[in-house]
Protein backbone atom coordinates (compact mmCIF):
# COMPACT_ATOMS: atom_id res chain seq x y z
CA UNK A 1 0.00 0.00 0.00
CA UNK A 2 3.10 2.08 0.71
CA UNK A 3 3.67 5.28 3.19
CA UNK A 4 1.11 7.66 1.65
CA UNK A 5 -0.31 10.33 3.89
CA UNK A 6 -3.39 12.08 1.67
CA UNK A 7 -6.44 11.97 4.13
CA UNK A 8 -7.21 8.20 3.57
CA UNK A 9 -6.92 5.50 5.71
CA UNK A 10 -5.34 2.17 4.59
CA UNK A 11 -8.13 0.63 4.61
CA UNK A 12 -10.46 3.75 2.49
CA UNK A 13 -7.79 3.52 -0.29
CA UNK A 14 -7.59 -0.61 -0.26
CA UNK A 15 -11.45 -0.26 -0.69
CA UNK A 16 -11.68 2.39 -3.60
CA UNK A 17 -8.32 0.15 -5.19
CA UNK A 18 -10.60 -2.84 -4.97
CA UNK A 19 -13.53 -1.07 -6.96
CA UNK A 20 -11.21 0.14 -9.04
CA UNK A 21 -9.50 -3.33 -10.09
CA UNK A 22 -13.36 -4.33 -10.81
CA UNK A 23 -13.52 -1.32 -13.23
CA UNK A 24 -10.58 -1.74 -14.95
CA UNK A 25 -11.38 -5.78 -15.70
CA UNK A 26 -14.81 -4.74 -16.86
CA UNK A 27 -13.46 -2.17 -19.37
CA UNK A 28 -10.65 -4.46 -20.61
CA UNK A 29 -13.04 -6.93 -21.48
CA UNK A 30 -15.40 -4.43 -23.39
CA UNK A 31 -12.36 -2.99 -24.85
CA UNK A 32 -11.65 -6.70 -26.70
CA UNK A 33 -15.32 -6.93 -27.43
CA UNK A 34 -15.54 -4.32 -29.11
CA UNK A 35 -12.65 -4.64 -30.87
CA UNK A 36 -13.73 -7.80 -32.21
CA UNK A 37 -17.19 -6.55 -33.33
CA UNK A 38 -14.87 -4.01 -35.43
CA UNK A 39 -13.38 -6.54 -36.84
CA UNK A 40 -16.61 -9.24 -37.21
CA UNK A 41 -19.10 -6.44 -38.31
CA UNK A 42 -20.88 -6.89 -41.68
CA UNK A 43 -23.91 -5.49 -43.74
CA UNK A 44 -25.03 -1.94 -44.91
CA UNK A 45 -23.90 0.29 -41.51
CA UNK A 46 -20.21 -1.93 -41.98
CA UNK A 47 -18.11 1.43 -42.78
CA UNK A 48 -20.04 3.48 -39.63
CA UNK A 49 -19.50 0.67 -36.86
CA UNK A 50 -16.59 -0.04 -37.75
CA UNK A 51 -15.19 2.85 -37.72
CA UNK A 52 -17.75 4.31 -34.69
CA UNK A 53 -15.66 0.70 -32.72
CA UNK A 54 -12.06 2.16 -33.54
CA UNK A 55 -13.26 5.34 -31.68
CA UNK A 56 -14.79 3.48 -28.75
CA UNK A 57 -11.90 1.27 -28.88
CA UNK A 58 -9.10 3.94 -28.35
CA UNK A 59 -11.67 5.66 -25.56
CA UNK A 60 -11.81 2.53 -23.55
CA UNK A 61 -7.99 2.09 -23.86
CA UNK A 62 -7.46 5.29 -22.76
CA UNK A 63 -9.65 5.18 -20.11
CA UNK A 64 -7.88 1.80 -18.94
CA UNK A 65 -4.84 3.73 -18.73
CA UNK A 66 -6.56 6.38 -16.60
CA UNK A 67 -8.27 3.42 -14.04
CA UNK A 68 -4.97 1.70 -13.35
CA UNK A 69 -2.50 4.44 -12.88
CA UNK A 70 -5.63 6.08 -10.34
CA UNK A 71 -4.82 2.59 -8.64
CA UNK A 72 -1.30 3.36 -8.27
CA UNK A 73 -1.84 6.70 -7.62
CA UNK A 74 -3.81 5.34 -4.14
CA UNK A 75 -1.03 2.92 -3.59
CA UNK A 76 -2.66 0.05 -5.01
CA UNK A 77 -1.45 -2.25 -8.07
CA UNK A 78 -3.76 -2.68 -10.97
CA UNK A 79 -4.97 -5.90 -12.12
CA UNK A 80 -2.77 -6.54 -15.62
CA UNK A 81 -3.46 -10.59 -16.67
CA UNK A 82 -5.88 -11.88 -18.35
CA UNK A 83 -7.04 -14.11 -15.89
CA UNK A 84 -7.18 -11.66 -13.46
CA UNK A 85 -9.42 -9.36 -15.61
CA UNK A 86 -11.93 -12.57 -16.39
CA UNK A 87 -11.91 -13.46 -12.38
CA UNK A 88 -12.79 -9.47 -11.85
CA UNK A 89 -15.14 -8.35 -14.45
CA UNK A 90 -19.46 -8.34 -14.29
CA UNK A 91 -19.63 -8.11 -18.08
CA UNK A 92 -19.38 -11.61 -19.89
CA UNK A 93 -17.37 -12.94 -23.19
CA UNK A 94 -19.75 -14.88 -25.47
CA UNK A 95 -16.27 -16.08 -27.25
CA UNK A 96 -16.97 -17.80 -30.91
CA UNK A 97 -20.39 -15.79 -31.38
CA UNK A 98 -20.88 -13.55 -34.69
CA UNK A 99 -23.88 -11.97 -34.30
CA UNK A 100 -25.68 -9.93 -36.64
CA UNK A 101 -24.49 -6.07 -36.59
CA UNK A 102 -28.11 -5.10 -34.58
CA UNK A 103 -27.05 -8.21 -32.33
CA UNK A 104 -23.63 -6.71 -31.92
CA UNK A 105 -24.54 -3.05 -31.37
CA UNK A 106 -27.46 -4.52 -28.45
CA UNK A 107 -24.97 -6.73 -26.78
CA UNK A 108 -22.78 -3.59 -26.34
CA UNK A 109 -25.21 -1.51 -25.35
CA UNK A 110 -26.15 -4.23 -22.45
CA UNK A 111 -22.72 -4.03 -21.27
CA UNK A 112 -21.74 -0.48 -21.16
CA UNK A 113 -25.58 -0.17 -19.45
CA UNK A 114 -24.04 -2.46 -16.71
CA UNK A 115 -20.52 -0.99 -16.72
CA UNK A 116 -22.64 2.58 -15.68
CA UNK A 117 -24.55 0.66 -13.50
CA UNK A 118 -21.68 -0.58 -11.46
CA UNK A 119 -19.92 3.02 -11.69
CA UNK A 120 -22.80 4.41 -9.75
CA UNK A 121 -22.44 2.11 -7.36
CA UNK A 122 -18.80 2.48 -6.88
CA UNK A 123 -18.92 6.39 -6.96
CA UNK A 124 -21.32 6.13 -4.09
CA UNK A 125 -19.09 3.89 -2.57
CA UNK A 126 -16.49 6.20 -2.94
CA UNK A 127 -17.92 9.41 -1.86
CA UNK A 128 -20.22 7.86 1.22
CA UNK A 129 -18.34 4.54 2.64
CA UNK A 130 -14.52 5.65 1.91
CA UNK A 131 -14.53 9.49 1.51
CA UNK A 132 -12.58 9.55 -1.40
CA UNK A 133 -14.26 12.36 -3.12
CA UNK A 134 -11.08 12.44 -5.87
CA UNK A 135 -12.17 9.02 -6.92
CA UNK A 136 -15.79 9.79 -6.69
CA UNK A 137 -15.47 12.48 -9.32
CA UNK A 138 -12.73 10.86 -11.79
CA UNK A 139 -15.63 7.68 -11.78
CA UNK A 140 -18.10 10.27 -12.70
CA UNK A 141 -16.14 11.36 -15.41
CA UNK A 142 -15.92 7.63 -16.50
CA UNK A 143 -19.79 6.66 -16.50
CA UNK A 144 -20.49 9.83 -18.57
CA UNK A 145 -18.00 8.76 -20.90
CA UNK A 146 -20.06 5.23 -21.05
CA UNK A 147 -23.42 6.76 -21.07
CA UNK A 148 -22.17 8.94 -24.37
CA UNK A 149 -21.23 5.69 -25.46
CA UNK A 150 -24.01 3.71 -24.89
CA UNK A 151 -26.11 6.36 -26.47
CA UNK A 152 -24.45 6.52 -29.76
CA UNK A 153 -25.18 2.75 -29.88
CA UNK A 154 -28.67 2.90 -28.38
CA UNK A 155 -29.44 5.36 -31.42
CA UNK A 156 -28.43 2.87 -34.26
CA UNK A 157 -31.55 0.26 -32.82
CA UNK A 158 -33.94 2.90 -31.61
CA UNK A 159 -33.37 4.31 -35.69
CA UNK A 160 -34.41 0.66 -36.65
CA UNK A 161 -37.47 0.17 -34.30
CA UNK A 162 -38.78 4.28 -35.50
CA UNK A 163 -38.37 2.71 -39.16
CA UNK A 164 -40.36 -0.27 -38.69
CA UNK A 165 -42.84 0.88 -36.19
CA UNK A 166 -43.77 4.55 -37.09
CA UNK A 167 -43.91 7.71 -34.37
CA UNK A 168 -42.96 6.53 -30.98
CA UNK A 169 -44.90 7.86 -27.96
CA UNK A 170 -42.81 9.57 -24.87
CA UNK A 171 -39.32 9.40 -24.82
CA UNK A 172 -38.78 7.34 -28.13
CA UNK A 173 -40.50 9.64 -29.81
CA UNK A 174 -37.96 11.36 -32.73
CA UNK A 175 -37.96 13.79 -34.94
CA UNK A 176 -36.58 12.72 -38.78
CA UNK A 177 -34.44 15.53 -40.66
CA UNK A 178 -34.12 15.85 -44.02
CA UNK A 179 -34.90 12.54 -45.38
FE1 LIG B 1 -8.91 -1.56 -37.22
Amino acid sequence: MGNINIGLTDSQRQGVIDLLNHDVADAYLLLVKTKKYHWDVIGPQFRTLHQLWEEHYQALTESIDAIAERVRTLGGYPVGSMKGFLELASIKEHAGDVPSATGMVSQLVHDHEQIIRNLREHIDQCSEKFHDVGTADFLTGLMEQHEQMAWMLRSFLEGTAVKSSGDQPGMNKQVTVGV
